[in-house]
């Protein structure tokens, strides 16, 4: 089976080897981390089932999923910012266009900016795609250890987690309301799927 076969839009399932080269690149750098691997697990089971929202881009966004806390492992984490980290690992392993969703997942834009990397969107520009917002919305309805959650409860755990003040919690904050939009928008199209 071909890999547009295998994730022909809307199926729910994907192929078990489509995605394998994501998939052991971070069962590599991420196993060591406990439970942060489970919650990139199941990330990509949660983005298995977006075909209805990304159609043919289904297998880009499962491996994006697999990659997206990449920059967290030990020897990829240079700036200790993980979407950077994991951009810049995946863009010298000549993955651009994973690199930049790595780059914009979950609000990073904003917390690169909170966090002083001022030249952030020259070196990684944002497209604002679906694939971006398809890729956010699985991270944040995917709690620490895997389990589901809305994306407020989301929110509300990240900011717990880290406290009020935190780099994190302040950019997840502020960009809420674009995260609920987008989260709503997207579960109205698997709705109608
Ligand atoms: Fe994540």
């Amino acid at each position: 089976m071909s890999v547009a076969a295998a994730f022909r839009y809307g199926e729910s399932m994907v192929s078990a080897d489509a995605p394998a080269w994501a998939r052991t690149m971070a069962e590599a750098h991420m196993s060591p981390l406990g439970r942060r691997w489970t919650h990139v697990q199941q990330v990509a089971r949660r983005a298995e089932e977006l075909g209805a929202v990304v159609g043919d881009d289904l297998p880009v966004l499962v491996e994006a999923a697999y990659l997206h806390d990449i920059g967290y492992a030990p020897a990829l984490a240079k700036t200790g910012f993980h979407p950077l980290d994991g951009a810049r690992y995946l863009r010298r392993r000549g993955h651009e266009r994973l690199a930049r969703l790595v780059a914009h997942h979950t609000g990073a834009r904003v917390e690169a900016q909170l966090r002083g990397f001022d030249d952030y969107l020259d070196e990684f520009p944002y497209q604002d795609s679906p694939l971006d917002r398809a890729l956010t919305y699985c991270d944040l309805t995917t709690g620490p250890s895997g389990q589901p959650m809305t994306v407020r409860q989301r929110v509300d755990e990240i900011c717990e987690r880290y406290g009020p003040d935190h780099t994190v919690s302040r950019a997840c904050r502020a960009c809420l309301a674009d995260f609920e939009r987008d989260g709503a928008e997207i579960e109205r199209r698997l709705a109608n799927a």
